[in-house]
This record gives structure tokens, sequence and C-alpha cells, in this order.
């Protein structure tokens, strides 16, 4: 009898056990929500069934400066997020921006995204996407915020490194590949900052004016790409407003958009401070708040976490019945999805940390994304076995760039600097001297990450300019590396650039040493266009960008050949700052709104339809070899509304070295009722050509790429007519031109 009855007890224990906490799947031991064999809508609802009123709210809201709560009592664990798009932030305090102190938390430092861009190889944004993904995995992390993919409008925004360049086609290009590598290792990207953050001026608040047009045409392409094909779990909302709501809960962005048009099931994440009121981040599109009452830089009020919109407020107003469960359910779902495919995800690869394979990716990914900008006379590449002494100038070739612009900020292994690069592969055959030339920023931390580096300097501006061209008299060749850095009002986040000039009377310095030897090449290491009112003395110019751990090799593999420079600019150099679009129309930085007068006529699509002619056009790079474009074939001379039409073009190596030649296409509408650009980017291939070798490249383009977005019929419209076909080395440089008509 007392067995019988231990037996039924055990019964009703189990049976009572599986009822409280829900439906277990099949095999009746995992319940649904913890069965990852079971589809995860499925474990969505099943987890949502079982959460309290309480437990549905504190999901919704961060427990720390960069996590958010599970939910403990059911095994579902929290989210930790982690800058940046570079790499992956070393670990702050649990409520504080500062330094945690951890030991084990140094990273890899990727190439800035600038540099990613101007690859224009998507295999790179694959290979940079997974390596980074591996590094946060590692980590531990569970959402990386990045990519940031806002599109550089003006030189001066401080954040532009962050970002991939001014053109939509070839951000879109860039950005799928980098979130699907991400997001292959069950790291979340996330996708930043939806929308229109094109200035750092005002951020927490300036009213951004354009035309439906505008942003449908060149400010969210991106990120439709990132969500519609990436497949990104999280996007964060932007700080500024639009329309006058801050884009953190913005209905039209966020609801109408994003959740709606693109269909995006994922969490919509604040920016760190972005989220303004409880009401409209209930109805307004937010699913995940962080960082309130910060600046989302360095300072903040440790206001308790219960005390956030979506906390206790949001609570009050469910038990008050003055908030509709329903969209509280619809939050919970997200957030739980995103949980679910990140940090309840036990299919997850391992990650890596300071891998040799990372470290090389950083230093392929650099060497692809550098631009040879000028080269007369076959300047460069230099060879340092034919050289007794090499000059190095400028405090860029030994200043540390990891550190610093913001959120972006890292604590790497180690950083190669340019100095050292450039020595590791010239000597001992050839002499590398070094003079600073200049003193530019001597800082050297951030968020109490120390660079350790001592730029102390006594000597006086004319001393240093003195000393530097004494020694470049000497030198059989001279490299100067200054350029921009991540201090404020350079390129770093929280504020803009102050002047389109090279800052610390870099220009001086340059102008001194073109005048002391003619073998000068200037190395720009910079996230942003600059003035160069000394380029025709300087007979060559790489823009090297912030690349990252590996800069130094990789430059030194640029400037000695060793890596056939393959770059193309993600954006126009123009040759005063009034040349572009928002100064000449008096709209950067604005006021409290800042009004995009310019419409689509951003980059080159404002050069061209206003014959400005550019310092370096959108889509510019040399090579150390030349490449010859022939035989320009369309598949048809018309296009019906649902075809397609394919074109191939010949390019050959006509140089003695190897090299790659990005291939690009641009689309012109001939016939159009409306103003459109002279003509856009529609397409591009990067091929890899020995000398002599000739391929055929074949792109193949569909209405969508001949469309325009009609503000008044709100709908994108291909008109019929003739369009232009132009296929160049940049768009500045076509080589070859057909035409069609849409039938
Ligand atoms: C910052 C940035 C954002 C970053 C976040 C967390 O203010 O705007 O890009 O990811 O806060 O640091």
């Amino acid at each position: 009898m007392k067995t019988i009855c231990c037996a039924l007890s055990a019964w009703v224990g189990l049976i009572a056990a599986v009822s409280c906490s829900g439906p277990a799947s099949r095999e009746g031991t995992l319940p649904v929500y913890r069965d990852e064999t079971r589809p995860i809508e499925e474990r969505v609802e099943d987890a949502l069934s079982r959460m309290t009123l309480e437990e549905k709210v504190a999901v919704l809201h961060a427990q720390s400066k960069f996590s958010s709560a599970g939910v403990p009592r059911l095994g579902i664990p929290e989210l930790w997020c982690t800058d940046g798009p570079h790499g992956i932030r070393p670990e702050v305090l649990w409520d504080e921006w500062d330094q945690a102190g951890w030991t084990n938390d140094s990273c890899t430092a990727f190439p800035a995204l600038t540099c990613l861009a101007a690859t224009w190889n998507p295999e790179m944004a694959a290979l940079y996407g997974k390596s980074i993904g591996e590094e946060a995995r590692y980590r531990e992390k569970d959402v990386l915020l990045g990519p940031g993919v806002n599109i550089y409008r003006s030189p001066l925004n401080g954040r532009n490194f962050e970002y991939m360049g001014e053109d939509p086609y070839l951000a879109v290009r860039m950005v799928v590949p980098y979130v699907q590598g991400v997001q292959q290792n069950g790291v979340a990207a996330c996708v930043k900052h939806f929308a229109l953050n094109n200035q750092e001026t005002r951020r927490h608040g300036v009213n951004v004016v354009v035309e439906d047009r505008a942003l449908r045409e060149i400010y969210l392409p991106a990120f439709r790409a990132a969500v519609v094909e990436g497949g990104a779990w999280a996007v964060m909302g932007a700080y500024n407003k639009y329309r006058g709501e801050y884009c953190c809960h913005n209905d039209y962005l966020l609801n109408g958009i994003l959740k709606g048009e693109w269909n995006f099931d994922g969490a919509v994440i604040s920016d760190w401070g972005g989220t303004h009121d409880t009401k409209q981040a209930i109805e307004n599109g937010l699913d995940l708040e962080y960082g309130s009452w910060t600046n989302g830089l360095n300072q903040g009020s440790s206001n308790a976490y219960d005390n956030y919109y979506l906390a206790n407020p949001y609570l009050e107003l469910l038990r008050r019945g003055e908030a509709d469960t329903a969209t509280l359910d619809n939050k919970v779902r997200r957030v739980l999805r995103l949980i679910f495919r990140t940090a309840m995800n036990t299919q997850k690869p391992f990650g890596s940390l300071n891998s040799p394979e990372h470290l090389a990716a950083a230093r392929r990914i650099a060497g692809e994304g550098m631009v040879l900008l000028k080269n007369d006379a076959e300047t460069l590449p230099f060879d340092p076995a034919s050289m007794k002494k090499l000059l190095v100038v400028g405090e860029n070739a030994v200043k540390m760039m990891t550190v610093g612009g913001g959120s972006s900020s890292l604590k790497v292994r180690h950083e190669c600097t340019p100095l050292e690069g450039i020595r590791a592969a010239a000597e001992p055959t050839c002499e590398v001297l070094f003079e600073r030339g200049y003193v530019g920023d001597v800082t050297g931390s951030y968020n109490g990450v120390k660079t350790g580096q001592d730029l102390t300097e006594s000597r006086s501006a004319e001393q240093l300019i003195a000393d530097a061209v004494a020694a470049a008299r000497e030198a059989d060749g001279v490299i100067f590396i200054g350029g921009l850095n991540k201090s404020e009002f350079q390129d770093c986040e929280g504020a803009d650039r102050r002047e389109y000039g090279l800052p610390y009377a870099q220009d001086r310095v340059i102008e001194a040493l073109a005048e002391a030897n003619p073998r000068l090449a200037v190395v720009l290491v910079s996230g942003n266009a600059v003035a160069m009112p000394w380029i025709g003395r300087v007979p060559a110019v790489v823009e090297a960008w912030f690349s990252g751990s590996e800069a130094g090799n990789a430059l030194a593999d640029v400037l000695f050949g060793k890596v056939n420079p393959s770059g193309k600019l993600p954006f126009t150099f123009p040759v005063r700052l009034e040349d572009n679009a928002a100064h000449a129309l008096g709209e950067f930085p604005g006021g409290d709104s800042v009004r995009y007068n310019e419409g689509i006529f951003v980059g080159y699509r404002w050069h061209e339809i206003r014959e400005i002619e550019p310092l370096f056009p959108f889509g510019h790079g040399l090579s150390y070899t030349t490449f010859d474009y022939s035989n320009l074939r369309l598949s048809s001379d018309r296009m019906t509304a649902d075809g397609t039409i394919s074109l191939q073009v010949d390019v050959t190596n006509t140089g003695s070295r190897p090299g790659a030649e990005v291939v690009q296409l641009y689309i012109g509408d001939e016939e159009s009722l409306s103003e459109r650009p002279i003509k856009e980017l529609k397409g591009f291939e990067k091929v890899f050509l020995n000398p002599g070798e000739t391929r055929s490249v074949t792109m193949t383009i569909d209405t969508d790429a001949l469309k325009f977005y009609d503000d008044r019929e709100h709908r994108w419209v291909a008109e019929p007519g003739e369009f232009s076909v132009h296929v160049g080395a940049s768009s500045a440089d076509i080589r070859l031109t057909g035409s069609f008509t849409l039938r």
C-alpha cells in the first residue's frame, strides 16, 4: 500500500510540476521554451505564458550599464551588450563608464568601418563580421552594438569613421555580410543609429528635417538591407529627433517602417540615454531601454534601474490598466526572441580572442582598404632595399589610435603603429629615422584605458619643422604620417570637427618637407576628408584610415608594395568645405533643427549635378598597376518591367604587378520627369588580376536599380525611357558607356 501511495504521490507531483510550469515538449523532459528542437515562436509563446507581469517589465530595460535582465526563476539568461563596431570594448563597472580593471579583456582592433567600406569587397565584410563576432562570443557578449551605417553627409561629422560612407548602395553591399558574419556566432548585430544621426552637434535632440525621398533613397537603404537581407536581430535607435519625435521611440520610423514595412522581428534597443518618455517608449516601438540618464559617453546619474522609463513607471501604468498587455507582450516577445537567438542559444560556436587569424584579418582588411590617392612618377612603392635612409615624420606615425574616439574606443592586446610597421619591414637594410614634425594631442587615455605612451615634446613648432626638414634633406625618401586623431573635435563621438583643414598646422610641415625632398609620400590617418592645399607639391598621397591593431604592418605592406593598394574612396573629398552640399546650403550643423535641403544630392550626387570638381572623387583609388576596360556589352538594349539586364565588361591588368580593380557601374535616368542625380552607383565587382590577365566581369541589374522614390505617391517608381550605363574605375573615371530603354 505504502509503495503504491509513494508512486501515486510522485506521479501527482510530476503532473503538478508540469502543469504549473506549462507544457513540456513531446519528450516530456524539457519545458518547451528550453527545447531548441522546437520552433522559436513556440518557445517564445511558452516562455511568455510563464512570466509574471513584473518579469515581463524587467526584461525591457537595463539592470546595469551594458546588461538587461533575463528571467532567473525560469532559467532564461540575461542579455549582455558590448560596444563597438571595430572591436570588443573592455569591461566597465556595473553601473559606471569607468574600467572594471579586468586583465582578460584586451582585444583585436579591426580597421574602422570607413576602411572596410573602402575595400569595396563584401568578402572582407564577411570576414570582418565573422572575426569580430568571434571576439564578442568569446567575451560572452550577446549583442554587438554595431555596425553603424549612418550616411556621410558632412566631412565634419565626428563619427563618420564608424560608418560606411556617402553612398547607400555601397553601404548596403557591405553591411549585409558584416551582420551575417557577426550573427553566425550566436551574437546579435545591433545596427545603428536608426536613423538620421549624421552629426554629433546637439545629437541628443536635434530635429532632422528631411524630405521623404532623401530618407528612402539615401538614409534608410543600409538599415533596410541590414534587416531584410542581413536578418539583423537588433537595431539601435538614434539620439536625434525626426519629425519632432526622438528616434528611440518614433512611431513612423519604428512601428511604421522598421516593424511594419520591413517586418523586423528583432528588438529595438535605445541608444544610451536616448529614451525620454514612458508613454512614447511604450507606444512608439522601443523594446529595450538602456543607459537612461547618461550622455552615452562618460557621464550619467546612477539612477536606479527601477526608475527607468520602461521600469516601474511602466509597471504602474500596467497595474492601473492604463497600458495594454498586448503591446507589452509584443515587446517581451522581441526580447525573448533576441535572448533565444543569443544568450540561450546552446548551438553557437565558442569564438576566439586575439587569435593569429583575427590579426591576419585585421591586416588584410586594412591593406585592402587603404586608398592610393595620388602617385605621380610612381613615387610609391618605396623600395627600402635600395634606400640607405628613410625618414618618417609626424605624430600619427607613433600615436596609438585604438584608444579614444568615444564608445568605439578599445583596449588592444597590441597596436602596431605606422613607425613600428615601417621599421619592421625596412630595417636593417634601410635605416628608418623619425622626426615628430608637429605636436597634436599628447593625451593617451579614454574611459580609464591608457595607451602608456609619453608623447610630450619640448621643442617649439618651428624647431620641430626645422629638425624634420634637416633630416629630410639627408633622406632617400620621406613619409609624412599625419591626418586626424580620436580626440575631441577630431574623429570622435560627441562633437564635430571645427575645421575642414588638417589640425596642428600640419600643412606647414608638409609644405616644408615638399621643399626639402621631392620623394615625399603623405599618409593620412583619418576617418574623414580633409583639405590638401599642398596637393600640387606632393607626388604621393595615401589614405590609411584608422586601421586597427595591425595598422603599421598593413601600411608598410602598401608603402613598400607587398600589398598592391586596391581601396576606393567611400566618400568624396571636396576641395573646400563649401563644395560639400550640406555646407553650401548652410545646413550643418543647424540649430534645434537641421534641414537636409540638399535632399538626395549627397556627395558625388551633388558634385556632379552642380559640376563641382572634387579634390578626389567617390570611388577613386589608384593601384601600382594599370587596368584597361574593353568590350562593354549589354544582354539587351531594352528592359521590361520585370526583367533584368546583364552587363559584361572585360578588364585587363596592363601593368607589371598583380592587382585588384573595383569595376564600378553607375546608372543615369536620361528621361526623368523628376530631378535625379546624373548617375548613381548600382553595381560593383572587385577583380584580382595578374599582369596581362583579362577577366570578364558581369553585373546584373533589375528595375530596382532604376527606381526613385516618389514621395507624392509614396512608392518606388521606375520611369519608362532611356537609361545610361557608366562603367569605370571611379565615379569620375568612366571608361565605357552604354544605354538601354526601359519599356
Ligand atoms: C553611445 C553611442 C552608441 C553606443 C552606446 C553605448 O552614446 O551613441 O553608439 O553603442 O552609447 O556606449
